[in-house]
């Protein structure tokens, strides 16, 4: 593992440059710098006076770096009443990112606020040639995330999943992929994807895990669990029977070491260690 520069562990403050809405619940704030992030990394993103948390970055495209996020508890309901200009510290960027090779087939799965990284991703890999099937999924058509965004990316296919069936698929976007897979007639000598990445709520990971294991895809996927520090030093974020520490082992982890987690799909644990189910 690489260092992680002093600075990087350090947080600075920024305003806030930009404010956008995307759901009634969901926000992006931008932010007028670069911290050299790759897709899938995230950042701590400190409240003054409020709290510290771990947030994936949406896009550093070198000028201006995004965060998208939900307003769900005491910090991100204050959050999300910041305006422009107001001051958000940021540290970063922590973590691991999900990786490709060029002109690759990638199938990109997002649930909830997923699908900002997984924009992310998309822009990057899109630059080394590659070509994307992305699948977003959400309760309904008023909650999906970037739809615009990734529907208008070049080499780019769109599905849309809604529990609802309010637009696109009707159920898991976990399950409009492996309809696609079927279709395609994906096999080992004839594959139609070469890589998964999936990024969302726990649930949707662990039906990743076993699609990928099932159809023989390599994937990536995205673990969060509390996390304190970002780099290393709480231990927080270790995963049982591993000891790995999320913040820098993960967030992004290939499925093989997935597997190897007992506690995936399971529980997760509080800022105080206790466990909670999923
Ligand atoms: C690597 C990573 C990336 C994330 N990316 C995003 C993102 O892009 N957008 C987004 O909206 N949310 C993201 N989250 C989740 C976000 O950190 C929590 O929603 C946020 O911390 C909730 O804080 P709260 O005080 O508003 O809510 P609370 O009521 O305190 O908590 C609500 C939920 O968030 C979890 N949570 C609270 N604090 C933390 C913490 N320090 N670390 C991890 N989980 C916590 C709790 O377990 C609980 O399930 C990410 C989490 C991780 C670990
Ligand atoms: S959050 Fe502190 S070790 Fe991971």
């Amino acid at each position: 593992m690489k260092p992680i520069p002093l600075q990087s562990r350090l947080p600075r403050t920024y305003p806030i440059a930009a404010v956008r809405r995307e759901t009634e619940m969901v926000q992006t704030f931008t932010f007028n710098v670069s911290l050299g992030a790759k897709p899938g990394q995230f950042v701590m993103v400190w409240i003054p006076g409020v709290d510290e948390l771990p947030m994936s970055i949406a896009s550093d495209n070198g000028k201006q770096l995004k965060v998208t996020f939900f307003a769900v508890g005491d910090a991100t309901r204050v959050l999300a009443g910041m305006k422009k200009g107001d001051l958000v510290g940021l540290r970063g960027p922590f973590g691991t990112f999900y990786e490709w090779k060029k002109k690759q087939r990638l199938a990109l799965v997002a649930g909830g606020y997923g699908a900002a990284p997984m924009y992310f991703a998309a822009l990057e890999a899109i630059k080394d040639g590659c070509s994307l099937d992305v699948f977003i999924g959400a309760r309904s058509k008023e909650h999906l995330l970037y739809e615009k965004e990734l529907g208008t990316l070049p080499r780019t296919t769109l599905h849309i999943a809604t529990d609802n069936g309010s637009k696109g698929f009707k159920g898991f976007n976990v399950a409009n992929l492996e309809a696609i897979l079927q279709e395609k007639k994906h096999t080992r000598t004839k594959p139609f994807i070469d890589q998964i990445f999936a990024c969302g709520p726990e649930r949707m990971l662990v039906s990743v895990s076993s699609l990928s294991a099932l159809w023989k895809i390599p994937s990536q996927l995205s673990l969060e669990r509390y996390m304190k520090c970002g780099y290393g030093l709480c231990g927080n974020c270790v995963v049982d029977p591993l000891g790995i520490r999320l913040c820098v082992d993960g967030p992004v982890v290939k499925n093989d070491v997935c597997k190897k987690i007992a506690e995936f799909g399971k529980y997760h644990r509080d800022a105080i260690g206790r466990k909670h189910s999923f």
